[in-house]
């Protein structure tokens, strides 16, 4: 059944994050049946392009939730030092309850207040998978992200997209209501947060708006790489990166 008008904007507004505390124990269970979820995390993880393993970087997975997009990053990137937050209390409590080496470390914070003080000072690369979607204010949040970052450091956001595509839409709403929402039911007894998660994606920008968006956040060498299998066309990988700083007058990269 469809979500009354309005409810999306509502659950950003306040109840997103309740919902994922609520949806933390059964999460990386559910995750689990998505095929592909692991698999593609760790594609966007190493379509960062760090270069030797991360030795010296620092990482941040930005709405890190149970764990899923740290590891993918802790595996990629077996060298930096990475550092999740999350708004959620529950989804932080189940991924601090996992066994990490001492270079991966958890924050409890929301993305549109999270400061170089939180971290520890700047990073060099932002993963953030499937959290743009859920903010109130996307933009905010992305300039955050900008702010956090050095200059010539890099974004990944991992996001399903599905606005430019009627095929993407149409496959995107059969797998919610004969499998993610059925399957979000069975496991949590309920349903309101995989509800929200088909009509968010729906309302969610379009790859060539999130682009836009990106650019206008003040990132360059901006664009987006698909992922396999049935999320081909639905889930992306965009990348962005904040420009180099400029070098001594008159000298040019
Ligand atoms: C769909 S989960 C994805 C978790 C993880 N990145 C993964 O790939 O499995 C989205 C996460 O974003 C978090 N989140 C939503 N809005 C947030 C915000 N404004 N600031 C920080 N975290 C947020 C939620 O609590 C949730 O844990």
């Amino acid at each position: 059944m469809p979500a009354r008008p309005g409810a999306v904007r509502d659950m950003k507004t306040g109840a997103v994050t309740d919902e994922f505390d609520a949806a933390a124990p059964s999460y990386d269970r559910l995750v689990a049946a998505n095929p592909g979820y692991h698999r593609h995390l760790r594609m966007s993880a190493r379509r960062l392009r760090l270069p030797r393993g991360g030795e010296g970087l620092r990482v941040l997975d930005l709405g890190c939730g149970t764990g899923a997009s740290t590891a993918a990053l802790a595996r990629e990137l077996p060298r930096a030092e990475i550092i999740g937050v999350d708004a959620s209390a529950g989804m932080l409590a189940a991924a601090r309850a996992k066994r990490w080496p001492d270079r991966v470390r958890f924050v409890h914070a929301r993305a549109e207040d999270l400061t170089l003080a939180h971290l520890g000072g700047p990073v060099d690369a932002v993963l953030a998978a499937y959290l743009l979607r859920n903010c109130p204010d996307p933009d905010r949040a992305l300039a955050v992200m900008r702010s956090l970052l050095r200059p010539g450091g890099r974004v990944a956001l991992h996001e399903y997209s599905v606005a430019d595509s009627a095929a993407a839409r149409a496959v995107w709403t059969a797998v919610c209501w004969s499998v993610v929402i059925p399957a979000g039911r069975a496991l949590t007894g309920r349903a309101d947060l995989y509800r929200y998660l088909w009509r968010s994606v729906l309302e969610f920008d379009g790859a060539a708006a999130l682009r836009e968006r990106m650019r206008a956040a003040g990132l360059d060498l901006v664009r987006t790489l698909p992922l396999t299998g049935w999320q081909r066309g639905i889930t992306h990988t965009f990348l962005g990166r904040v420009p180099e700083a400029p070098g001594p007058a008159g000298e040019h990269a």
